[in-house]
């Protein structure tokens, strides 16, 4: 299984004459977790943004396919869920209906996808009254829902508790059996627990890439080693 390559070359984004992220180069593909990492304001979320098409791009991000087509196959889960004011049901079969699912199909889709997500008792319950655990992984069942090659999620679990947090991360585990997770995350434990490649932020351009085993055993860059001992990278 081979999730939609993203190829990203001398890419980046400029605000008021500044490059906040970039020049980036890097290469996406095939499925697991890569895991963003860095120091806060390093760029990772800019960076998930700029791949995921919200912010216009200097150089260069290529998709293996035309951009409305690509824009179908991915998703974003952001660090503060956001549902819908309508049932946690509604909120699941709303992207299969809009995908052109009949209602009758998006209901059942949504049902079974509730259950996978352990929220079967709240199908009828306002998604705006569910607990921050509960409503994130509702937002991850829903950007889920329709299969996307890639998905893009920015530090999903800091809003979460412990136990919570490990909730999201073995849907993410097993979702990247299938899809490209990428997810920016300050939490070493989580990279190490699910990261199968990482990308090492700092300044705003990726300071080391490859994969997460090699990477936590021994990175190859100074400051990788520093930001892994918990020091302060400059
Ligand atoms: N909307 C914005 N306008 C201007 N600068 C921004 C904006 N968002 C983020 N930045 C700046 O871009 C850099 C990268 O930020 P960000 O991607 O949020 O870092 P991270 O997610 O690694 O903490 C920081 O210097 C930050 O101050
Ligand atoms: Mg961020």
């Amino acid at each position: 299984m081979s999730a939609l390559p993203l190829e990203l070359r001398g890419a980046g984004v400029r605000r008021d004459g500044r490059l906040l992220v970039g020049p980036v180069d890097l290469r996406l593909e095939g499925t697991g977790v890569t895991a963003v990492i860095g120091p806060n304001g390093s760029g990772k979320s800019m960076l998930l943004r700029l791949m995921h098409g919200l912010e216009r791009p200097v150089g260069r991000v290529d998709w293996a396919l035309p951009e409305a087509e690509a824009r179908a196959r991915q998703a974003l889960v952001a660090q503060r869920p956001i549902v819908l004011r309508r049932s946690v049901r509604a909120n699941l079969a709303f992207p299969l209906r809009l995908a052109g699912l009949s209602r009758a199909a998006s209901r059942a889709r949504a049902e079974a996808q509730a259950a996978a997500f352990d929220l079967g008792e709240q199908l009828a319950q306002r998604a705006t009254s569910l607990s921050g655990g509960e409503a994130q992984r509702l937002a991850l069942a829903r950007a889920l829902i329709t299969d996307p090659e890639v998905l893009f999620a920015d530090e999903p679990c800091a809003a979460l508790d412990g136990r919570a947090t490990r909730a999201i991360e073995a849907r993410l585990a097993r979702a990247a059996a299938t899809t490209h997770v990428v997810l920016a995350t300050h939490d070493m434990g989580q990279a190490r627990r699910i990261a199968t490649r990482v990308v090492f932020m700092l300044h705003g351009r990726v300071a080391e890439a490859g994969p997460a085993a090699a990477f936590f055993a021994g990175p190859r860059t100074p400051q990788a080693a520093a930001f892994l001992k918990g020091d302060i990278v400059e």
